[in-house]
């Protein structure tokens, strides 16, 4: 009798612990401290771009080594490179298994100009129902999403897939050292589908998936004029002024329908399909409110095209940063030696970032007039990359979210770029899906950038969904 009621006991015990172990509630119980983990991570200013902070970036590294380490994952290993290191991570269950990889980054941008901020940067502020910090939501409070998903699986014992974390400390900077690591670990990286999530939604009621990634080419473009810095009444309207110059050329690099002028600029652009354009006409949009978001009375771009086109299927060319001569207070006459621009040209299907910056720099300097010397020196770059929406990544990601958004997700195109992923689909020969949870207003490398507590816990629950739907769409 006794042992009978024991078993009975245990059983019920059992019961209760299957119930109490369920996904959503194991998220709901832990969420305080699920924030309070992404917090810590946020406070760390793991700036890549700039070397004053390396010590901040190495600390961030071994800081998510031991988040790894203490979800279960083994191997946990810091992978140094020529640059910011490399996190990875594994659970193997059976090698039989489907194979999740996680991809994901640490580092951020540069938090300047800090006065802009309403709160610290690296003093996580809740504010709204959002997380205000830099890295908020590109990528530290994305990738960490993974991180309390893959805890959630192995604490509820939901984990069917084996997983495999790799998380750089370089794609803010170009991830130009990913590459040489990813061709030397083919084996030790090889998956069924790249998962990453570190892209926007159109809104929270909105669910979306990226589809399209733009690829980027990144110049930085000197124009020289006389050999020093002169006194702009004594020689000024008698000698070439760079400044004036390059301010020339760049209005020339589009025309009067905002197309790129670069000489064979659009050869391997592969125009939008009359199916691909109905299908981005059916993203809510509303111009009025994007207008009066960004505080400006007209919307510009390339004739012929909407605002969501523009913003994410057709390539472009933006100055990021201009400078030359006298910059600092009041006024100092002077006609510069030099002026600079630092120069993006997002490009699409089937545009080769190489070949892009081939084209811009024999333009650039047939452009240049006499009087100046032009320098043309290029930065990273990255090619682009597309999901197909007949593809499994993509069923299996559009059914997680159909799950927990209670609506299908659309398929969008976002606009940014993440170079690796048109590197990972070539040399590891694995799909990619882009399941973000962020929103474009969410002020990615601006300031006061944040992330919903809403879309944290949102992609939490929604991680182990694609997880189950991959599987079992894989082996369907
Ligand atoms: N997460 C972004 C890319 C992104 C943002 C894609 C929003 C789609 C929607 C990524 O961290 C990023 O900012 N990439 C850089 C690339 C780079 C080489 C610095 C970019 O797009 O400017
Ligand atoms: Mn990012
Ligand atoms: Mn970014």
């Amino acid at each position: 009798m006794n042992n009978l009621m024991g078993i009975n006991r245990a059983l019920k015990g059992l019961l209760y612990f299957r119930f109490l172990m369920n996904p959503n509630e194991y998220i709901d119980q832990n969420k305080d401290r699920f924030l309070s983990e992404l917090f810590d991570l946020l406070r760390i200013p793991s700036i890549s771009a700039d070397s004053a902070y390396d010590e901040h970036t190495a600390r961030c590294a071994t800081h998510v080594a031991e988040r790894l380490k203490e979800v279960g994952l083994d191997k946990v290993s810091i992978e140094q490179t020529k640059g910011h290191p490399i996190v990875y991570g594994e659970k193997i269950i059976d090698p039989n298994l489907t194979t999740i990889l996680v991809y994901g980054h640490y580092d951020v941008q540069p938090s300047s100009p800090d006065e802009l901020w309403d709160t610290p940067p690296f003093e996580p502020t809740v504010k709204d129902g959002k997380i205000y910090a830099r890295g908020a939501a590109d990528d530290k409070g994305q990738f960490y999403m993974h991180v309390k998903a893959f805890e959630t699986m192995v604490k509820t014992g939901t984990l069917t897939c084996n997983v495999k974390f790799m998380i750089e400390g370089e794609e803010e900077v170009g991830s130009s050292n990913l590459g040489p690591y990813c061709i030397a670990n083919k084996e030790k990286l090889k998956s069924d589908v790249i998962l990453i999530s570190d892209t926007s939604m159109v809104a929270n009621d909105v669910p979306s998936i990226d589809v399209g990634l733009r690829g980027l080419s990144y110049v930085e473009v000197e124009v020289t004029g006389p050999n020093r810095d002169l006194h702009s009444g004594v020689y000024g309207g008698a000698v070439a002024n760079p400044c004036n110059i390059l301010c020339e050329m760049i209005a020339g690099l589009h025309d009067e329908d905002k197309r790129i002028t670069v000489d064979g600029f659009y050869d391997n652009v592969l125009d939008l399909s009359d199916e691909d354009r109905a299908a981005l006409d059916k993203i809510p949009f509303s111009e009025e409110a994007y207008k009066e978001d960004l505080a400006i009375n007209g919307v510009v771009g390339e004739k012929g095209y909407s605002t969501i086109e523009r913003a994410g299927s057709r390539p472009t060319l933006d100055v990021n940063g201009i400078w030359g001569g006298y910059t600092g207070e009041g006024s100092k006459t002077v006609l510069p030696s030099k002026a600079y621009a630092k120069i993006s040209m997002r490009l699409v299907p089937n545009q080769s970032s190489q070949e892009i910056t081939e084209k811009f720099t024999k333009h650039f300097n047939a452009i240049a007039p006499a009087g100046v010397t032009v320098k043309v020196t290029p930065h990273h770059g990255g090619e682009p990359a597309l999901t197909p929406t007949d593809s499994i990544p993509f069923k299996a990601a559009s059914a997680a979210m159909k799950d927990t958004f209670g609506k299908e997700p659309i398929p969008t195109r976002g606009g940014g770029s993440i170079p690796i992923v048109a590197l990972f689909e070539k040399e590891l020969e694995t799909k990619v899906v882009l399941m973000g949870f962020g929103l474009d207003s969410d002020g990615l490398h601006s300031p006061n950038e944040h992330y919903g507590i809403f879309n944290y816990l949102k992609g939490i629950e929604t991680i182990p969904r694609f997880f189950h739907h991959f599987d079992a769409l894989k082996k369907a």
